[in-house]
C-alpha cells in the first residue's frame, strides 16, 4: 500500500509493516541531497524509524557522504572491523578485506557474531548514536534477515504499573559486556584491539529529543544490570522487558536484496541479526553511524 506520493520531492513510501519498516522509492542515494529532499526525508525518519530503500547501488564514499547529511560520524571501536579505506565504514562482514570467508574461531567473527544479539548502536557511548545507515553488499541466500523493534510501541504497550516501576531507573552499559557475552571470545588471551570506554549509565526509558515520545531504551548486548538493584533482579526486569519489546507485534523482519540501503533511528529502535551459515555463505554489510546529538534523558 503506497501512503503518500510526494510530487515536489518524487518519494513514495510505503510501510512493510504497521509499526516499523517503510521503503522509501524515489531518491537516487548516489547523488547529493538538496535542502528540501534532506528536510522532507528527516521528517519522515522522525514518523517512520526505520526505512528501506531498495535497489541503490552506492559506493562506501558516496554512502558516507549521504551519512554526514544527518549529522558527523562514528568510528567503530572494533579496529579490525574498521574499513582500512575510511574508518568511519563498520564492516559488519563475516568475508575480510581480501575476500576470504572469516574462519568461525577467528576472533574478528567471534565479535561480529554479537551482532545477532538484540542491540542499540553505541548504547556503550555516553552519548550513544543517533542513527545508522548500513548497505547490503552481499547477501545470504537463506538467514542474516535484520530484525527491528519499535521501542516506542514497545513502551506505549507497557501497563501503568510497569511503566510506574520503570521511570527514573538507570542501567549500566559498556563495550566490555559486549565481549563477555561471547564465551570464546572472552575466553581468549587475545580479544582484539578496540578502544577503550568507560562503562556508562543510561536511563531505562528515555524521551526522544526530535519527537518528544517516550521508549524503552534497551541494548541487551551492552547492559550490564539496574544501578541501585541486586544483579538478578536487575537482570530478571531487563530479561522480561526484552521479550516484551522483541514481541512480533513490534518487529519488522528486514530480507535482504543486494543493494538495499536501510537506515534506522537509535533513539527509538533495537535491532539483531537473524543467524545464517556464516562459514559457507557471505554476508557483506557496510555500516554508517552518526554521532547521537545528546545524552539520553527522560
Ligand atoms: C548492526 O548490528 O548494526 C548490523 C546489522 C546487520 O548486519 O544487519
Amino acid at each position: 500500500m503506497t501512503l503518500m506520493a510526494d510530487m515536489g520531492a518524487k518519494l513514495a513510501i510505503t510501510r512493510r509493516h504497521p509499526l516499523i519498516g517503510t521503503e522509501v522509492r524515489g531518491i537516487d542515494l548516489t547523488k547529493p541531497l538538496d535542502r528540501d529532499g534532506l528536510d522532507r526525508l528527516n521528517s519522515i525518519w522522525m514518523e517512520h524509524p526505520m526505512l528501506v530503500f531498495p535497489n541503490q547501488k552506492i559506493t562506501d564514499e558516496q554512502q558516507i557522504v549521504f551519512a554526514r547529511n544527518f549529522g558527523e560520524l562514528e568510528v567503530h571501536p572494533s579496529v579490525a572491523h574498521r574499513s582500512s579505506k575510511n574508518p568511519e565504514v563498520y564492516r559488519v562482514s563475516n568475508v575480510d578485506e581480501q575476500g576470504n570467508i572469516l574462519p568461525s574461531e577467528s576472533k574478528e567473527w567471534q565479535y561480529l557474531e554479537l551482532t545477532w544479539l538484540w542491540h542499540t548502536d553505541s548504547s556503550f557511548r555516553e552519548i550513544p548514536s543517533m542513527g545508522s545507515i548500513l548497505h547490503g553488499i552481499e547477501v545470504p541466500k537463506d538467514g542474516g534477515d535484520t530484525l527491528f523493534a519499535n521501542m516506542y510501541a514497545a513502551y506505549e504497550a507497557l501497563s501503568d504499573g510497569t511503566k510506574a516501576e520503570i521511570e527514573g531507573l538507570t542501567v549500566r552499559h559498556s563495550h566490555d559486556a559486549v565481549i563477555a557475552r561471547s564465551a570464546k571470545l572472552s575466553a581468549r588471551q587475545d580479544k582484539g584491539t578496540y578502544t577503550e570506554l568507560p562503562p556508562v549509565e543510561q536511563p531505562l526509558v528515555r524521551r526522544h529529543p526530535v519527537t518528544g515520545r517516550r521508549s524503552l531504551f534497551l541494548s541487551p548486548h551492552t547492559m550490564d544490570g539496574i544501578v541501585g538493584m541486586p544483579n538478578d533482579k536487575g537482570f530478571a526486569l531487563l530479561d522480561d522487558l526484552t521479550k516484551h519489546a522483541t514481541h512480533e507485534r513490534f518487529v519488522y523482519r528486514h530480507s535482504w536484496h543486494q543493494d538495499d540501503v536501510i537506515m534506522w533511528d537509535n533513539r527509538c529502535t533495537m535491532h539483531a541479526v537473524m543467524p545464517y551459515d556464516s562459514a559457507n555463505q557471505r554476508r557483506i554489510m557496510h555500516r554508517t553511524t552518526i554521532v547521537g546529538d545528546e545524552r539520553p534523558s527522560l
